[in-house]
C-alpha cells in the first residue's frame, strides 16, 4: 500500500468508527425522559450495588445490558440468607402501580426498603420506566434460605444487629 492508500484506509475505519457511534447514540437516545432520570435515580441510590452482579467489586464496570440482573452472592444473617432480586424479571407483567405497591413493601435486610419507602412517587415510577426501557434478561435470584440452613454459594456474613 502506498501513502495515499495507507491514508484512505485510515479515513475509512475512522469513518466506520464514527458511523457506530452514531448508530449507538442512535439507541441510548431512544430512551424516554422519565427513564433517563430512573436510569440516574438507580445509579446515585445504589440499587446497582445490589442489584447487578459485580458492580460494587468493579468500582461499576458493568456493561448496562446486565444492570439490575440480579445477584447470586448471598446475605447471610440472623434474618436468613437472602438475595439481591432480578428486578428486570420481576417488573415482567407489572404496572406502575403494582410497582408501586411492591416497591413500598417491607423487605428483608440488607434491602434498604425504608429509603425506597421515603422516594418520591414520581421517582419510583422513573425507576420502573427505566426497567421496563432495559426489558428482562437473565435468570431470577436464588430463592430465600430460612437462618437455619447455610446457604451454598458465596455470601456475605452479617454479624447480629446491635442491641
Ligand atoms: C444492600 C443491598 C441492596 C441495595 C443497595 C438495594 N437492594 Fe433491593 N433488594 C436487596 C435484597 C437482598 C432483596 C431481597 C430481599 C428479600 O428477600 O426480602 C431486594 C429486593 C428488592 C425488591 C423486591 C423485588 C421482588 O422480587 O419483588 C425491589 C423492588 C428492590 N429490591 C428494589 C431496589 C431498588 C429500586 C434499589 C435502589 C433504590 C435497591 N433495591 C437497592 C438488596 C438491595
Amino acid at each position: 500500500m502506498n501513502r495515499a492508500a495507507i491514508f484512505s484506509a485510515a479515513i475509512a475505519i475512522s469513518a466506520f468508527a464514527a458511523g457506530t457511534a452514531i448508530a449507538q447514540h442512535a439507541t441510548s437516545a431512544k430512551i424516554s425522559d422519565e427513564a433517563a432520570r430512573g436510569r440516574y435515580l438507580v445509579q446515585i441510590a445504589g440499587c446497582n450495588d445490589c442489584h447487578t452482579r459485580g458492580y460494587a467489586q468493579s468500582a461499576g464496570k458493568v456493561d448496562e445490558s446486565l444492570w439490575l440482573t440480579g445477584d447470586d452472592l448471598g446475605w447471610h444473617g440472623p434474618w436468613g440468607t437472602t438475595y439481591a432480586s432480578n428486578l428486570r424479571l420481576a417488573v415482567k407483567g407489572m404496572t406502575a402501580d403494582q410497582f408501586m405497591k411492591r416497591a413500598r413493601s417491607e423487605f428483608r435486610p440488607p434491602m434498604p426498603w425504608f429509603n425506597l419507602r421515603d422516594m418520591k412517587d414520581k421517582d419510583v415510577k422513573a425507576i420502573f420506566a427505566y426497567l421496563k426501557h432495559l426489558g428482562p434478561a437473565g435468570k431470577p435470584a436464588p430463592a430465600y434460605i430460612p437462618p437455619d440452613k447455610k446457604p451454598q454459594g458465596p455470601y456475605v456474613q452479617f454479624p447480629a444487629p446491635p442491641k
